[in-house]
């Protein structure tokens, strides 16, 4: 079979990674791919924007499976100009897409199906936002409604800090994603990801994680797309996670179908481990980046019929097996990211990491010449795999430093909380 996937961060490197070791696979493409994903096929020139394109693409290609990583194209309704055009495709449609696209929407959703989640107000002006928030109190969390590439939410410990998010968002800062804001009640307990698989109807578990998204150790600095994560997320027990697909996930998927809007694909529920059980704090419709490379490393069954089963609506009765090791990926990224970096260093010393336990999957990266330079954000995600958190944790970032980018950081307590519990 011949396979498109679309996409250029580290989670679509460990997905061509892991699409490449099919046995189905006939012929790969990638597009735009990264510097790292060069081995896996072949990387046509192709504007993925251009819908028309993509389909007479895979016409031309004898495409069997398109599978979308990023949500900027799903959002943009690609999956459903692919379907349309009678190409089996692994992502879900513009209408639910909506469950990462708007906040409002999903809480509308959690109000329908009775989804435990955080209580919260919609606002569409500062002036009423500002007066929910002095009426409620701090801790409060502002969130602008649209996609702001996970930048677009405040954790606000005081009033002041509160009302300022809002101006923010008003003021434009998120572009149109923030001309509506969702108000939240502050969660407390630990936050942990679970992955499901979706056909529109049934719900298959794909995985557990925890991320880092603060840009410096100690969960301090900026919010960023994630500096690291590892997988499984010890924290999500077998019996919470079987809570949150009879109480989130499933509900979810009924809610979605009732309105019409069937959700196929992958759903990355963001979850609050509350005293009063999981909480839903956000969805994604895509996998997560980093998580899907500790994801793809730990996956031992084959990925492509399973994304098969997810477009062509036949999950039910699949299962997935996972190795019993724990994966982590540290997050290597450009000296000043999430804010103005330097584009165009050097990266050395790759080649040193051969090592069956680690792999280096590459984001922000261009292979010119046989070399490799940074150009994004976040550069490289360096995974590791092994029978416990704290020799996974240890592999990873012995490979880190052997990697040669003087222009690079990456937090130094990736995987702390894991490697705390082995402990106790
Ligand atoms: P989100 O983009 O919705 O995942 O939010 C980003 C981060 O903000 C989450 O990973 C949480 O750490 C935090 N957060 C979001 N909503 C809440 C909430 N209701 N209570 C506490 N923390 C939250
Ligand atoms: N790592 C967080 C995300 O992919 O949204």
């Amino acid at each position: 079979m011949n396979i498109l996937l679309i996409g250029s961060g580290g989670r679509e490197h460990a997905l061509a990674w892991k699409i490449h070791h099919s046995p189905l696979l006939d012929r790969l493409f990638i597009a735009p791919g990264n510097g790292g994903t060069r081995p896996y096929g072949e990387h046509p020139d192709l504007d993925v924007a251009d819908h028309g394109a993509v389909v007479e693409f895979c016409r031309a290609n004898e495409i069997g499976l398109v599978v979308i990583g990023p949500e900027a194209p799903l959002v943009a309704g690609l999956a459903d100009d692919l379907r349309e055009a009678g190409f089996a495709t692994f992502g879900p449609s513009a209408a639910a897409a909506q469950l990462e696209g708007s906040k409002q929407f999903t809480k509308a959703l959690c109000e329908r199906k009775a989804i435990p989640t955080a209580a919260s107000g919609h606002f569409t002006d500062a002036a009423k936002a500002r007066e929910y928030i002095t009426m409620v109190g701090a801790p409060i969390v502002v969130k602008a409604d649209g996609l702001a590439a996970g930048k677009g939410v405040t954790v606000a410990m005081t009033v002041e800090e509160a009302h300022a998010a809002v101006d923010d968002c008003f003021d434009g800062s998120f572009g149109s994603a923030g001309a509506e804001v969702v108000i939240e009640a502050y969660l407390e307990g630990e936050e942990a990801s679970a992955f499901f698989l979706c056909d529109g109807k049934n719900a298959l578990p794909f995985g557990t994680a925890q991320d880092h998204k603060r840009a410096y150790d100690g969960d301090t600095g900026p919010n960023t797309g994630g500096m690291g994560a590892y997988s499984p997320a010890p924290v999500l027990t077998p019996e919470l996670e079987a809570e949150v697909m009879q109480r989130i996930v499933q509900p979810t998927l009924d809610g979605m179908a009732e309105a019409g809007t069937p959700f196929s694909g992958v759903l990355y529920a963001g979850l609050m481990l509350s005293a009063d059980g999981p909480q839903l704090i956000e969805y994604n419709v895509r996998f997560g980046d980093p998580e899907c490379q500790v994801l793809m490393v730990r996956l031992e069954s084959d990925l492509v019929p399973l994304l098969l089963s997810c477009a062509n609506g036949d999950l039910a009765g699949q299962s997935a097996e996972w190795s019993d090791d724990f994966a982590l990926t540290i997050v290597m990224a450009a000296k000043g990211y999430p804010g103005a970096y330097e584009k165009g260093t050097r990266i050395t010393a790759l080649d040193a990491l051969y090592d069956d336990q680690i792999e280096v999957f590459h984001a922000g990266t261009e292979a010119r010449d046989e070399r490799i330079h940074a150009i994004g954000g976040r550069v490289l995600a360096v995974t590791s795999k092994a029978p416990t958190a704290t020799e996974a944790q240890q592999l990873a970032y012995y490979a880190v430093e052997e990697v040669n980018w003087p222009e690079g950081f990456w937090r130094t307590d990736i995987g702390a909380r894991a490697v705390e519990r082995e402990k106790s």
